[in-house]
């Protein structure tokens, strides 16, 4: 319940019981010391009262202050003539009757309920049921105000936790950019002692072997370097017409002697829009897709690079969460290794997260930036032996 459904039942039951058809409700508040806030007015009075007076001055007020001291009641017959109102406010607004009670919470006054008539209504001198309604009210709406403060309260100090969450996730990514250097740094270590231990074998005699290795530990360096760097850069992409589908054959032709001879690797090109991008980035991105395809399958299974034409209508709600309405083209690399287990899905994603011994957990974050510069969208379907990674990149035109 709010507040002013707290002040709303309180007015209708007040002008159910007595012949007064306005209400009003205002409270004390640490945020507005030395005035009294209204915070509702009901009746036809309501709008003008909240815009011509939304604070009423405590000091200066002789009515105002008998309330805060009051334990009952304070009846102002007649506004217009008694000494103790401010004739500012009853000038602007054209208070007649006024009967003010106290809402307290032991000794605290947290504001005051009051009823009352205005203008041509004229003067209307309370019955002592009237009075006797009115404290009634007064009481029980100081306990429901109270209540309800306390859950606004409440709010608030939650809303501060979930700002302190953020902050923390903040930090914590900043504490990850730490971990994720220290990995790296620590492969890029190992794969240096491999390069050195190398090459001493090399400098005491020719050992084709040895140099091969040393040459496998550069590539995998320079990869490494590779997506760091994409995944570190600030830079806005370059911007230019690509063919996806000649960019994937290029890509797949490097990767292909990279396949055990049991996997299958084929590309499906359907019609679809041309897009705008890095061809650099993207390149990498549909690498990185393709590898962890090869690394999925083992050593025999299929993989499919498929380019298609996919659109999200705008008013349809037959799209999916994730998507977003437009006209995109896809690109799907589909697998028949035995999937991501769903209670991982939704990490692949994170810098740094790998199941494989030897792994970074850069692919994926890789491939998830590059997708974010390019305005696109990323997917992943995976049950056993059916796993699809689609891209979607806005079409051009
Ligand atoms: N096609 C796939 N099938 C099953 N699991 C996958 C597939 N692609 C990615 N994953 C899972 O997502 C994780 C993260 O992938 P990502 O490419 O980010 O890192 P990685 O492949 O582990 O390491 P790196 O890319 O450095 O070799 C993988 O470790 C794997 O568990
Ligand atoms: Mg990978």
């Amino acid at each position: 319940m709010t507040l002013a459904e707290v002040g709303r039942v309180a007015f209708e039951a007040v002008t159910s019981l007595t012949r007064y058809r306005h209400s009003w409700l205002a409270v004390l508040e640490p945020e507005s010391p030395g005035f009294a806030k209204i915070l509702q007015v009901s009746g036809s009075q309501a709008e003008l009262v909240l815009d011509e007076v939304p604070l009423v001055p405590v000091e200066g007020d002789e009515m105002m202050a008998e309330l805060i001291r009051s334990e009952g009641v304070v009846v102002v017959l007649d506004a217009r003539t008694d000494p103790r109102t401010n004739k500012e406010i009853v000038s602007r607004v054209h208070n007649r009757t006024i009967l003010n009670v106290p809402m307290r919470l032991g000794t605290q006054v947290l504001g005051s309920f009051g009823i009352g008539t205005y203008g041509d209504e004229g003067v209307l001198a309370p019955t002592p049921e009237e009075l006797d309604a009115l404290v009634v009210f007064s009481v029980q709406l100081s306990a429901a105000f109270e209540r309800v403060r306390a859950s606004e309260r409440h709010r608030r100090v939650e809303q501060e936790r979930g700002v302190l969450e953020l902050r923390l996730e903040a930090l914590q990514r900043v504490e990850l950019m730490g971990v994720l250097a220290a990995g790296v740094a620590h492969d890029l270590r190992n794969l240096l002692t491999v390069v050195q231990t190398n090459l001493e074998v090399v400098a005491a005699g020719p050992d084709p072997e040895a140099l091969a290795d040393a040459r496998m530990a550069l590539r995998r360096s320079a990869e490494i370097c590779g997506q760091l760097l994409s995944l570190g850069r600030s830079q806005a992409p370059r911007r230019e017409r690509i063919d996806l589908d000649a960019r994937l054959e290029a890509t797949l032709r490097l990767v292909r002697p990279a396949m055990p001879t049991g996997v299958r690797l084929s590309h499906q090109a359907h019609p679809h829009a041309p897009v705008i991008g890095d061809p650099v980035q993207l390149d990498q991105a549909f690498a990185n897709l393709i590898i962890n395809a090869r690394d999925a399958v083992g050593e025999r299974g299929t993989i499919e690079v498929v380019t298609d034409a996919v659109t999200f209508a705008a008013a349809g709600k037959k799209h999916p969460g994730w998507a977003r309405p437009g006209h995109f083209t896809r690109v799907s690399v589909l697998d028949s290794g035995a999937g991501v287990p769903p209670a991982i899905l939704g990490r692949i994603f994170d810098p740094l997260f790998t199941t494989k011994k030897h792994g970074t957990g850069l692919g994926l974050a890789v491939v998830s930036s590059v997708v974010q510069q390019h305005q696109g969208l990323v997917n992943c379907e995976s049950t056993p032996g059916h796993t699809r990674f689609e891209l979607y990149l806005p079409a051009a035109e």
